[in-house]
């Protein structure tokens, strides 16, 4: 087991990857535990329960959702949507030691993953250290990741999708010096959108119906929340979207094809605005935009829609609407340049012209699998070994006619190349961590593995496709 430096000073009083029973007075139980300049500036307690929520349904639905308690740390830590079954959005600044307690008072085994983030294998949520009901979980963590949109969720082997289906999820918003320079759309100006599908049967409850396509819904919530339309001003918006859902991918546009600029990603700023009339929105990718309401009149409706996801088979839908007032917002102007990002060098990578093969694909007798080979709690095959400090080539393929976006845990990556099967139109720009392999695609990620040794996963974000085996570990020694 390894740790850097950095995180030993934090874990060296409290065994690494405790488990910590609970307390009443948890600033108490904790603040002894860390040297006097090792402590923490933002402490969180979540715990993962079962509540009934109105959602905007008039019915109380069964859920399990994650409540917030912030024990230290600035008040907007932790934000929260009224009758909302999303766990709160949690804030913070890179550079921000992080300790979040978690409490499971679920009725089955969970743990919680930050998607996006990179900490340590003690800190990533890995499968193998659920805690049972009533146990509660130490992470301990400096916010290593630039500015951007990131979320949480659980992590349970082979119970993710079930888990993240009943409300078990909520987003990470990380805020940085140079993201404050450029002066974006803030307040009100600042929307973040989480997009989920649930089944809800007659009774107003959720129904978990999985096949090798996925869980998908009959309904789309907002920010865990059933309200669809949204009231503007008139000025520049800042807008994230985080595709919450288990299975549904998203063909986005918006109406009458007006121009959508992107400015982030799952990595967070671009560093030019990328101009875009549609895009393939997968399961678990954020994506930034701005959008000006300001040429509108009040009470133009502007909808973000999806559009079949193959041209000519089924109709588009409404995912949600702006409804533009008569206010006029703060001024803020469109940057010319967003950030310095660097485009990591090919020659980097230690195999750019012999890439590690990924082959997604289905096998009898274990269901999904990555290169026939399904999840095994503490195995590695060979190439699934990466030396520390290395740069590597990997290329997911997909032989089959569904589409599988590819996450890999631990650093953001980037796309190097991607040949297209039929369809055009994925999100490849900037920083990565979770990318859409469409049928017949072959896609190349470069990745730096510098930052933790230990064991990660890499997984289809299809959340059934990953509870049916489609995840594996690989080990940076
Ligand atoms: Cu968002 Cu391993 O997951
Ligand atoms: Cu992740
Ligand atoms: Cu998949």
């Amino acid at each position: 087991m390894s740790f850097s430096r950095r995180e030993f000073l934090n874990k060296g009083l409290l065994g690494v990857g405790a488990t910590i029973c609970s307390s009443n007075s948890w600033a108490s139980a904790t603040t002894k535990l860390f040297l006097k300049n090792d402590e923490p500036n933002i402490i969180i307690k979540l715990t993962a329960k079962q509540q009934l929520i109105d959602v905007g349904e008039g019915i109380k639905t069964k859920f399990w959702s994650y409540t917030g308690e912030l024990i230290k740390g600035p008040k907007k830590t932790l934000q929260t949507t009224n009758g909302s079954y999303l766990g709160p959005t949690i804030e913070v600044r890179s550079g921000d030691k992080v300790r979040i307690i978690f409490k499971n008072e679920l009725p089955e085994p969970s743990i919680i993953h930050w998607h996006g983030l990179d900490v340590s294998h003690e800190n990533d949520g890995h499968p193998h250290n659920v805690i049972e009901t009533d146990q509660t979980y130490q992470y301990d963590f400096v916010v290593e990741n630039r500015a951007g949109t990131y979320w949480y969720h659980p992590h349970p082997h082979g119970r993710t999708g079930f888990q993240v289906y009943q409300g078990l999820a909520g987003l990470f918003v990380v805020r940085d010096k140079e993201e404050e320079k450029l002066n974006l759309p803030s307040g009100d100006q600042e929307l973040n959108l989480v997009f989920q599908d649930r089944y809800f049967n007659e009774e107003g409850q959720l129904e978990y119906r999985r096949s090798m396509m996925g869980a998908f819904g009959n309904k789309l919530f907002i920010n865990g929340t059933s309200q669809k339309k949204f009231n503007v001003k008139q000025g520049l918006y800042r807008i994230r979207l985080l595709n919450g859902c288990n299975a549904r991918i998203f063909n986005i546009a918006i109406n009458n094809g007006q121009e959508i600029k992107q400015i982030g990603s799952d990595g967070g700023l671009l560093e030019r605005i990328n101009k875009l009339d549609r895009f393939y929105f997968a399961p678990a990718e954020r994506f930034e935009f701005l959008f000006d309401f300001s040429k509108f009149l009040p009470g133009d409706i502007i909808k973000i829609e999806s559009l079949p996801l193959v041209e000519g088979r089924g109709t588009k839908y409404t995912i949600m609407e702006f409804e533009v007032s008569d206010e006029a917002g703060v001024v803020f102007k469109e940057p010319l340049k967003l950030s310095n990002f660097t485009k990591i060098d090919p020659n980097e990578a230690i195999n750019l012209n012999s890439p590690k093969l990924f082959e997604l694909i289905p096998k009898r007798g274990v269901g999904w699998t990555i290169n026939g080979n399904g999840y095994e709690a503490d195995r590695y095959e060979k190439y699934e070994i990466i030396k520390f400090g290395d740069t590597e080539v990997w290329e997911f393929y997909n032989p089959t006619g569904m589409p599988h976006p590819m996450h890999i845990h631990g650093t953001q990556f980037q796309v190097l190349k991607r040949y297209s099967g039929r369809l055009q139109g994925c999100l490849d720009h900037g920083w990565k961590d979770t990318v859409l392999v469409l049928p017949g695609d072959r896609v190349q990620v470069i990745k730096r593995f510098n930052t933790y040794k230990g064991t990660f996963i890499y997984h289809c974000h299809n959340l059934e496709h990953e509870d049916m085996s489609m995840m594996r570990n690989f080990k940076i020694i």
